[in-house]
């Protein structure tokens, strides 16, 4: 078993953009800016606020952090989302997902200029990644393929099976492990809480990608010998031994599962670090296709 060390190949990326960021930097270029709404104090997004914030400050890109709290209205985030769109400052931003049961997540997501969606969550973005053209694509379906391109992971042919049909990651990572490119031509199973014989289906793959937030879900016994894993479960689990008095915890139950796995990832240190270092590359590119 081998682990696919999230953390370390997205610092090999991270330092890619740093070096490109020193470049402009000496050329007196723009330096890229990511601006990151963050509505709420919901642990798990300001975990990945936080980090994305710690992750442009490493690389050298500027950061805003514009904070609200769980009352904003949907009017004010819009006009957010407008000025941000109108901002040259800003080349590309974020709205953290999830928002508040009284905001439509689909018409603020719209309301982004496709240009300056970093997160790829935009209808036009998602469109043109079906269609092969270039675009934003999702940060976490993203970051797993270059996990499984960096660390040389052969998919062409294989069954891959995705337990998870979230429009941010089981979706659009059904799809785009379905296409004809270089980490592609899978014969994707894209499962979700209505399929029949789960178990026996992920048993038979040969990539399994967990991304339904439901801690140790995927057991020993649903696991082929020599599968490969990905791990895309990050939920906050009550644990008296750690000082913050929670633990990450995946969607596969990792101490029993890892020795029957030709690859897992780690949680944390896996799939996380992937997410955000897509979305700074996304940050870069968004700087460049404005021709900044
Ligand atoms: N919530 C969970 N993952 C994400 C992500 O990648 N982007 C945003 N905006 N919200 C999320």
């Amino acid at each position: 078993m081998e682990l696919l060390d999230g953390k370390a190949t997205a610092q090999g990326i991270k330092d890619e953009l740093k070096l490109a960021v020193d470049t402009r930097s000496a050329q007196n270029k723009k330096i890229p800016h990511l601006a990151a709404i963050l509505v709420g104090n919901d642990g798990g997004s300001m975990t990945y606020v936080n980090a994305k914030v710690k992750a442009c400050d490493l690389i050298g890109f500027n950061s805003s952090l514009i904070k609200y709290n769980n009352t904003v209205s949907e009017e004010e985030l819009l006009a957010k989302v407008i000025a941000l769109n109108n901002d040259d400052e800003i080349d590309g931003f974020i709205v953290q997902l999830p928002l508040p049961e009284h905001i439509d997540e689909l018409k603020i997501t719209m309301a982004i200029d496709p240009v300056k969606d970093v997160d790829g969550f935009h209808p036009e973005n998602l469109g043109k990644m079906m269609l092969n053209l270039p675009a934003f694509l999702p940060a976490t379906p993203a970051g797993i393929l270059e996990l499984m391109k960096r660390n040389k992971i052969e998919t062409s042919g294989k069954d891959c099976v995705i337990i998870g049909r979230s429009n941010i990651v089981g979706m659009p990572l059904s799809i785009m492990l379905a296409k004809n490119t270089e980490i592609g031509n899978c014969t994707v199973t894209l499962t979700h809480s209505r399929t029949k014989n789960l178990k026996e289906k992920v048993a038979a793959a040969d990539i399994i990608i967990a991304a339904i937030g439901s801690p140790g879900f995927v057991t020993e016994d649903m696991v082929k010998e020599g599968a490969v894993i990905i791990d895309v479960g990050t939920t906050r689990v009550a644990d008296s031994s750690k000082k913050n008095g929670w633990a990450l915890k995946g969607d596969v139950d990792f101490a029993n599962v890892a020795h029957k796995c030709s690859y897992i990832t780690p949680v944390p240190g896996g799939v996380g670090p992937m997410t955000i270092a897509s979305l700074m590359i996304n940050t870069l590119r968004s700087m460049e296709i404005q021709g900044k």
